[in-house]
């Protein structure tokens, strides 16, 4: 874990808790996230997440704890590392297309003006915007629609780490799986490390290769990191067919709705809090007894 391309080492976020005094949001949260992993982490509302998220982002400063991309502690934001917000966060008196091409140019500066035109176009048309629609002002531009121009924007800038934060909370259902399902197009075909934040355990299962769960705060932890054990690619419709689906489900259903509270609030005393492995496949023949695996590690 010393070894992984992001590197979370005993993070500790501590906030003014509005009487005087202080609270610890998370104390010495330790985890690592592999080159090319696509990471979601689940967690009710308030115990922290979008406190990591910016932290990673570099938008925030830890109390203490750092965090390391190849090697390197993180400090400021960078074009290294792209976020997509809730909320789109375009700039209202540009077009689509000039959204992207925006941060495209400056990520890129020695390439022409028309290469960064045909990239960004070949983005957009990536989240299925196409035509028209990519010379529209935000404000001319459906929520959906938005949100896919927020993500091509991430993406063609090629950043080395793609920050999430719950980027299909203001969408309709419908309107959500088509953007997950090109979200996944996308980080395919570029291979992306993506960490992203979601309340949504169906959208963790369908597109993450491992979901880190938190407790609730104050004191959450980053308790476990559960390996979906579905191969890619998944599609919503056949996932639920998978034997390892429900057995993940419930298995996420339980945590949030129970153990989440149970754990939460303890302590670190300094010690590295680092989040237990949880390996659930019914498809593993070489085991003795079928079912649910944990593995510490
Ligand atoms: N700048 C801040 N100052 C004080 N408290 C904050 C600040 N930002 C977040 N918090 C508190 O930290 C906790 C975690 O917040 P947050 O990371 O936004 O949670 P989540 O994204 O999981 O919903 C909450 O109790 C929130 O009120
Ligand atoms: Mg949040």
């Amino acid at each position: 874990m010393a070894h992984s391309f992001l590197s979370i080492e005993k993070l500790t976020q501590v906030y003014p808790d509005g009487n005087g005094g202080s609270f610890s949001v998370f104390e010495d949260a330790s985890f690592g996230v592999e080159k090319g992993e696509f990471v979601c982490i689940l967690g009710h509302s308030g115990c922290g997440k979008s406190t990591i998220m910016n932290i990673l982002a570099g938008l925030d400063e830890p109390t203490s704890g750092v965090v390391k991309m190849d090697g390197t502690a993180i400090s400021g934001p960078s074009l290294d590392r792209g976020v997509v917000f809730q909320n789109y966060s375009l700039l209202p008196w540009l077009t689509a297309l000039k959204n992207v091409t925006f941060g495209v140019a400056a990520r890129f500066p020695d390439w022409s003006r028309d290469k960064v035109t045909e990239h960004s176009v070949a983005f957009l048309e990536k989240v299925g915007l196409a035509g028209d629609a990519i010379h529209r002002k935000p404000s001319q531009l459906s929520g959906g629609m938005r949100q896919r121009v927020s993500i091509a924007r991430a993406f063609a800038n090629e950043p080395k780490l793609l920050l999430l934060d719950e980027p299909f909370g203001a969408l309709d259902a419908l309107t959500r799986g088509t953007i997950q399902d090109e979200l996944l197009k996308v980080w395919r075909g570029t291979n992306q490390t993506v960490f992203m934040i979601t309340h949504d355990i169906d959208e963790a299962i369908l597109l993450a290769d491992r979901i880190l769960l938190m407790t609730n705060g104050p004191l959450a932890r980053v308790a476990e990191s559960v390996d979906i054990t579905i191969p890619r690619p998944r599609n919503r419709t056949a996932i639920v067919e998978h034997p390892n689906y429900y057995a993940i489900r419930n298995h996420l259903v339980h945590f949030l709705g129970q153990r989440s509270q149970e754990l939460a609030g303890q302590p670190s005393d300094g010690q590295m809090q680092r989040p237990e492995t949880v390996h659930i496949d019914l498809t593993d023949d070489d085991s003795d007894e079928p079912g649910e695996h944990l593995r510490a590690v």
